[in-house]
């Protein structure tokens, strides 16, 4: 192309581009770019009505292997059709059904082998997102699986008992897969969570919450197609499914409860609480069990971010019902059906987690997040195959200081990026150079990050190979706010 015609074309875009920026900016969607809460900026539909929809509870994987500290799983990627509003179905994806896909249980120590079929016409791979395990097996965008083939990773469970998840991670299509149904959970169980006296009979009073926010059609379509704003915010559903249902109902024994709430949404976070301000216990993060439980009536988690809570029924009656929220929008029905027989009390003391020592950290480095819509970046760099960004070492301490610096445009403010790291389960040391909140002190593999914010996180890398760290709002993710890393 001749030099001129290249210059003029490179100003014209520019140009454009600063025009959509500044419609954006003084229109409300500017609201949400110069970092008031999403919620504000795109609410969310009220399911004030009651829907009759029980909560559907995701069933336990079948384990193949008889042997004890081995397991083996099936798992078929396929097309799917659901009816989120009765009398309308929508084309999906599911794992083994339509729609998301069954728990992994498996136990600290199992020697565990997975089977993982591709029946779609598109190229897949499913991430084990928390899993401590060598980079060939963690299901990045490097381990595709083609159309009619399988995938069978395998590896060792390496970490404590924790509440993790399983989803797509193939490069600039993570978005849509996961939106259209590929997520999972994992349980991790070992010794400490055994002898815990916490709730365990799952679906019951152990109940896993995935919750993911939707954007229907007039006829009940999901449909993932992404404008200007969805590329600067990430994509914003108005309509927030638990386990694919709209504003369920889940019964329950007036008893302690638990619950494991997973935030799959794309982009969207929640402030979770609970109508009359019920307190309740948070017992786990991320990664695993915190040391102690933490009285709270509420609680945030970004997209990928879990929580474990317990709440105490004990002096609800049979009748009564509360309700799940996000900040004032309803999003599920707890009904008190039953007297129970049990008196549980909330443990107080978790497991022990042994904090690591900032003085043995070996290498600092940092990873600032800037840029916006689909221009986004961490240190400067968009997501590249074939560039390797860090290079660690095996087994050593290190302090990664996470910025948030997007706001740098003119008066524009970034949005918060929740940080993920793959393949380790790490520590937040730091927030502005604050202790972070009592509930972030458990092992972490998620953080938010926002405006302007510089997070603290310590981490130790146990397992070799390619892994990926990246911004978990999954339009960023796929216009490139990721690296790669190599533990040797
Ligand atoms: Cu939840 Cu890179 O993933
Ligand atoms: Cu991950
Ligand atoms: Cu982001």
């Amino acid at each position: 192309m001749n030099k001129n015609v290249k210059w003029y074309l490179v100003i014209t875009i520019s140009v454009i581009l600063l025009i959509i920026y500044a419609g954006y900016f003084f229109t409300d969607i500017g609201r949400g770019l110069r970092g008031d809460s999403i919620e504000a900026n795109e609410p969310l539909n009220n399911n004030e009505k009651e829907s009759g929809n029980k909560l559907p509870i995701p069933p336990l994987l079948k384990d193949k292997n008889p042997e004890e500290n081995k397991a083996e799983f099936d798992l078929k990627v396929q097309y799917g059709r659901k009816e989120f509003i009765p009398g309308y179905e929508t084309n999906t994806l599911g794992y083994n059904g339509d729609y998301l896909g069954p728990i992994i249980k498996v136990n600290k120590g199992d020697d565990v082998k997975i089977n993982i079929s591709n029946a779609l016409d598109e190229p897949t791979t499913v991430h084990w997102h928390g899993l401590e395990i060598p980079g060939e097996m963690d299901g990045g965008p490097h381990q595709v699986i083609d159309p009619n083939t399988t995938w069978e990773p395998y590896f060792t469970i390496d970490q404590p008992a924790a509440t993790l998840w399983y989803h797509p991670h193939l490069l600039h299509k993570t978005g849509e897969q996961v939106y259209k149904g590929l997520a999972g959970l994992i349980y991790i169980e070992d010794e400490a969570s055994k002898k815990l006296k916490i709730p365990k009979d799952h679906g019951v009073n152990d109940i896993p919450l995935i919750i993911q926010d939707k954007r229907f059609t007039d006829n009940g379509n999901i449909s993932y197609d992404l404008s200007m704003r969805d590329l600067m915010n990430g994509f914003l559903g108005d309509t927030v499914l638990i386990n694919g249902a709209i504003n369920p109902e889940l019964d329950v024994k007036n008893e302690v409860i638990r619950l494991r709430l997973l935030n799959g949404s794309n982009a969207r976070s929640y402030e979770f609480n609970f109508s009359d301000d019920t307190k309740f216990y948070q017992i786990a993060s991320d990664g695993g069990f915190l040391e102690k439980s933490i009285e709270m009536n509420k609680v945030s988690l970004a997209p990928a971010e879990r929580a474990e809570i317990l709440i105490d029924l004990s002096d609800y009656n049979v009748g009564d019902k509360i309700s799940l929220r996000a900040s004032n929008y309803k999003l599920m029905t707890i009904n008190i059906v039953e007297n129970s027989n049990k008196t549980t009390d909330i443990p107080k003391d978790l497991v022990e987690i042994i904090d690591y020592n900032r003085e043995e950290v070996v290498r600092k480095r940092a990873f600032v997040m800037s840029g916006m819509g689909p221009m986004v970046t961490i240190n400067g760099k968009q997501m590249n195959m074939d560039r390797i960004d860090e290079k660690l070492n095996l087994g050593e301490l290190e302090e990664w200081i996470i910025s948030n610096e997007s706001a740098g445009m003119g008066m524009m403010n970034s949005i918060p990026h929740p940080f993920h790291v793959h393949g380790v389960q790490f520590q937040v040391i730091e927030r502005d150079g604050k202790m972070p909140p009592l509930n972030e002190r458990g092992w972490k593999d998620t953080v938010m990050v926002d405006n302007g914010e510089k997070v603290n996180i310590l981490a130790k890398f146990r397992k070799k190979g390619l892994f990926m760290y990246h911004c978990h709002i999954l339009e960023h993710e796929d216009s490139g706010m990721m690296g790669q890393f190599l533990v040797e």
